[in-house]
């Protein structure tokens, strides 16, 4: 077992375990959004941030992608990782003002507003890549992916061609912390395979 300290109690976690898993064993919160123990982590929108400290030195790491060791000390609470998580909260709602899903959660921690401007009104989305990879490592489809890159990236069908191997699982949409998989399938007619012909 590897033994580290959480919030300046000691811990143990199994090797290959992550900062955030051996969190949640102890019953320690820290707020996540694109993670779930059924899929692999991509660490894609830094909610879980805590701090790592040593003497004078300090950085701030996202916990569910990084790996325990002997002897680390991690905050979950202090005020640069409260910063960090209202910045954090501040962008999804930016990025996703239409889900009541996002809205709640910024809410829960205070975040009423955004200091950052939204593009979209109607977005739900902020391509954690969840959905896809449900679909990919749980299913084993890949009938959804993430496509384009930089402010183009989005989810959509493979290559961003027509498909046709969707089976209505409904996976995607059980995944999705937003609700926008459920506005993607609620908005089209048809089959899932239509819905996700349109997504590409
Ligand atoms: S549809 Fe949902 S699960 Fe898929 S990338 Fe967007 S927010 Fe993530
Ligand atoms: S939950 Fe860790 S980066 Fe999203």
């Amino acid at each position: 077992m590897i033994t580290f300290k959480i919030n300046d109690e000691e811990v143990q976690a199994r090797p290959g375990w992550t900062v955030l898993e051996t969190a949640r064993e102890y019953g320690i919160e820290i707020p996540t959004l694109c993670f779930h123990p059924a899929v692999s982590s991509s660490g894609a929108c830094r909610l879980c941030m805590v701090e790592l400290r040593e003497g004078s030195w300090s950085k701030l790491v996202a916990s569910c992608i990084y790996p325990v060791a002997e002897g680390l000390q991690v905050y979950t609470d202090t005020e640069r990782v409260r910063n960090v998580r209202r910045w954090v909260l501040e962008m999804l709602l930016a990025a996703c003002p239409a889900s009541p899903e996002i809205v709640q959660l910024a809410a829960k921690y205070n975040v009423i507003r955004s200091r950052f401007a939204s593009k979209d009104p109607d977005q739900t989305c902020f391509v954690c890549g969840l959905c896809a990879r449900v679909c990919e490592e749980v299913v084993g489809l890949s009938a959804i992916a993430t496509v384009d890159r930089g402010i183009h990236k989005r989810v959509g069908a493979p290559f961003a061609r027509p498909t046709d191997i969707c089976v209505a699982c409904g996976s995607c949409i059980t995944i999705c912390p937003t609700g926008a998989m459920q506005k993607i399938f609620d908005s089209v007619r048809g089959e899932p395979a239509t819905a996700l012909t349109q997504l590409a």
